[in-house]
């Protein structure tokens, strides 16, 4: 098979942190398929020595196992081209079809996959072009990296403008969280193995409680992150995707469509939030100086390019439910924080107590806990009489699957496994428009309320776990969160 990719947003962060790692890494593993070319595009004039050299550069801030010897640099630097545009100008679109479809030796590829990594604010000008210039033929995918929008109506714009030039099935929604591998285990703990299915529901299960937490604060992308916060960063996306995960109904068949249409019944089965019930279930907060990992670090307003007086929330928890047969009344807790105590990202599903204890002592619930970061895995919490003393005393102990041990050379990073799927055509792990749509619909209430609200977010220490109103929000319903369990 072959392909073209052409990443537009050539020089930007996004391409030479994520995406060249991803690439670099599957054609490492042999993964990449062979006949590909990979053209970087952007504003300046360069040749392809020129940026081969500044891709080659970046790697060295790259994580030590992904970066290339220069033997491995100098293979992968081959496929590598730059192209300048200036993304305004229709000669410059005829250009690169020119490049795609008839400057290519031995005619063109099976797939040419343009991925826009740019800022969102380009993605309506540059879908416009590609359509003028023809770049939009069935063998076209064209790839979307959030933020797509920042709020229902311009999620709605974007998806317009890309419906009026592409078909749906080429357009590649990413929510890189979709790409871990975690997430493709569930799917298989769910859907492959007949176990869990009938415990998964409210007669068996308590609570769901996502985390996705980071241990860094805003870095230098204050001026970004103040315009987006929390909410619309990582619960519009990443925590909502997971969550459909957790709660959809099993698909039919494993088709992108069938996934995607169940889970967007679960986005519209999601409880709709009322002021009342924003400041109810929905806490707020935004770090304060504090220490993580040993090192004092500075408060979110002490930042560099975070405006004096920022009322930006740089933490959200909140409780939802999904009202349906299968969940009514168990409640999903979402917490997303950045500057918390650790970076760490999972999925704990909290089974019911059993009905009529017959054993002295720990009354502990079983839990499955789905493990994102830092390392992927599933643990499943059970008690057991250990032996030790009195037998009849039992002690939590815990079934632990390391899949980093358990399939070393097997693991794909996230952006891997989306770029490898958006170059085969496999759109099960992208996000389709009316799922983002909806997600926005759910969310513009909270974002409503909060411009009402004269109070603000909750300040937090850095390294703590949230502002103490997030424990009381799980608190409430007799439940803790994993770490106070
Ligand atoms: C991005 C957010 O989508 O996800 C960032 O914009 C965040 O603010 C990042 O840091 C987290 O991704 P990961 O894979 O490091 O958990």
């Amino acid at each position: 098979m072959s392909f073209d990719l052409v990443l537009f947003g050539g020089t930007g962060d996004l391409t030479w942190r994520k995406l060249m790692p991803a690439l670099f890494q599957a054609h490492r593993h042999g993964k990449l398929p062979q006949d590909g070319r990979i053209l970087a595009v952007a504003r300046d004039e360069r040749s392809d020595d020129e940026y081969r050299a500044f891709i080659k550069d970046r790697f060295a801030e790259v994580e030590e196992s992904k970066r290339p010897s220069d033997e491995e640099f100098a293979r992968f630097a081959a496929l590598l081209h730059y192209r300048r545009m200036d993304l305004s100008q229709p000669e410059h679109y005829a250009g690169l079809r020119r490049w795609i479809e008839e400057e290519r030796p031995g005619g063109p590829a099976d797939t040419a996959v343009l991925y826009l990594a740019t800022s969102p604010y380009l993605f309506p000008v540059i879908c416009e072009q590609l359509g003028a210039a023809g770049l939009n033929g069935p063998r076209v995918r064209v790839v979307l990296e959030k933020p797509l929008g920042h709020d229902l109506k311009s999620a709605q714009e974007i998806n317009r403008v890309v419906r009026s030039v592409f078909q749906e099935q080429q357009a590649f929604r990413i929510d890189h969280y979709l790409g871990k591998p975690a997430v493709q285990n569930l799917m298989a703990l769910r859907f492959g193995n007949a176990l869990f299915e009938p415990l998964w529901r409210r007669e068996s299960i308590a609570n769901i409680q996502i985390t996705l937490a980071e241990g860094l604060g805003v870095g230098t992308r204050g001026d970004y992150y103040d315009t987006t916060g929390a909410l619309r960063d990582m619960v519009q996306n990443h925590a909502l995707q997971l969550l459909t995960m957790i709660a959809m109904e099993p698909p039919s068949t494993s088709d992108a469509d069938a996934i995607r249409d169940e889970k967007l019944k679960v986005l519209r089965s999601l409880k709709p939030f009322s002021p009342e019930t924003v400041a109810r279930d929905v806490v707020r907060g935004q770090y304060r100086a504090g220490t993580v990992d040993g090192q004092a670090v500075p408060g979110y307003l002490d930042e560099v390019k975070v405006p004096a007086g920022s009322r930006c929330e740089t933490f959200v928890a909140l409780r939802t439910e999904v009202q349906n047969w299968r969940w009514a009344g168990v409640p999903f807790y979402l917490r997303t924080g950045k500057r918390l105590a650790a970076r760490d990202a999972q999925i704990v599903v909290n089974f019911r107590e059993v009905p009529h204890p017959i054993f002295p002592g720990t009354r502990q619930a079983n839990k499955l806990v789905i493990k994102l970061q830092p390392e992927d895995g599933l643990e499943l919490h059970l008690l057991a009489a250990t032996g030790g003393g009195n037998n009849e005393t039992l002690s939590p102990v815990s079934l632990d699957l390391d899949f980093d041990k358990a399939f070393p050379s097997e693991r794909v990073g996230a952006y891997e496994r989306l770029l490898l799927d958006a170059i085969a055509g496999r759109l099960n792990l992208f996000v389709r428009s009316d799922e983002q749509e909806q997600a926005w619909r759910w969310v513009e209430p909270v974002l409503d309320a909060w411009t009402q609200d004269t109070v603000g977010p909750r300040p937090y220490a850095a390294g703590s776990w949230g502002p103490p109103a997030a424990s009381a929000l799980v608190a409430r319903d007799g439940f803790a969160w994993a770490e106070e369990q």
